[in-house]
């Protein structure tokens, strides 16, 4: 029987497992997906079973997708560019690192029919799923990205790489047609982002990358407000439909019974 993980910490809240258990039950798959809560230090340990093959595949998420790279043997363009890794694989005696975050992200806006291109874009946060999110803004043909981060270093070193990115301070409000929250504020419930939503206006799309509460305060206020709101769901689902399909070689089914889980 093969072994899918995903590690992270904290990974209570995580719902791949349930996800990927049901698409490997549906295509009668050998194989079990499990998750695993991990420190810093013992990721070394868990790369090295998948060489083993002890372990045939794992997702990474919060905090890993960049501490994870230095044990991998090699990445994918897609993940180097973006140095973040969600899906690892072995190939040919390799250690694979690869990133289907930006591609869930971009289907998630085709599925709501959302058409980038020329829109300005406000990416909250700096952190591990940011650089993702840039790139896929980059290739959706964006007109301008602005990003705005607690701490503004890293902020400024995603600046380094992507040159055109406007980076204001935290706190401050642009004008803009999307907002993106790529922070972690939100993920408890009581997590407030201090927006100042009279002056914004309506009409926006407020996006945010948390699924799980499905409506953040970002969102609920903002709908107060008359603008469009999503949530991560459809990101999720469609990063995790891309990892399946590296493992396993089957684009496996997304309908509305999946949906409504
Ligand atoms: P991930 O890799 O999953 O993105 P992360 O690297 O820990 O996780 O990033 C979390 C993001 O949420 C960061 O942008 C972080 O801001 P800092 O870089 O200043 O830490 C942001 N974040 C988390 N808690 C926050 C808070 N209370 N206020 C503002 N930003 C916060």
């Amino acid at each position: 029987m093969k072994k899918y993980l995903v590690i992270g910490n904290p990974i209570e809240h995580s719902l791949s497992p349930k996800l990927h258990n049901r698409w490997i039950r549906e295509n009668n798959i050998d194989a079990i997906y499990d998750k695993k809560q991990l420190n810093e230090s013992d990721i070394e340990e868990i790369v090295d079973e998948v060489k083993k093959g002890g372990v045939d595949g794992i997702n990474v998420t919060v905090p890993f997708k960049k501490s994870v790279i230095p044990f991998l043997d090699q990445l994918t363009p897609l993940a180097k560019e973006v140095q973040s890794v969600n899906t690892i694989f072995k190939k040919d005696n390799k250690i694979i690192g690869d990133n289907t975050d930006i591609g869930g992200f971009e289907k998630g806006l085709k599925y709501i029919n959302y058409n980038l291109k020329n829109k300005n874009v406000f990416i909250l946060g700096a952190g591990g799923v940011a650089s993702s999110i840039i790139l896929a803004l980059k290739r959706l043909e964006a007109a301008k990205i602005i990003l705005s981060n607690r701490t503004k270093k890293k902020a400024d070193d995603l600046k380094k790489k992507y040159t055109d990115l406007e980076i204001i301070d935290w706190g401050e409000t642009p004008d803009f047609n999307v907002i993106i929250n790529a922070t972690s504020l939100g993920l408890k419930t009581d997590d407030q982002i201090k927006l100042n939503y009279g002056d914004i206006g309506s009409n926006k799309l407020f996006y945010d990358i948390i699924y799980n509460p499905s409506k953040t305060k970002f969102l609920s206020k903002a709908e107060q407000f008359g603008n469009q709101i999503e949530n991560g769901k459809m990101m999720f689902i469609y990063q995790a439909q891309l990892a399946f399909r590296i493992w396993h070689n089957i684009l496996p089914k997304i309908d509305n019974k999946l949906l409504d889980l």
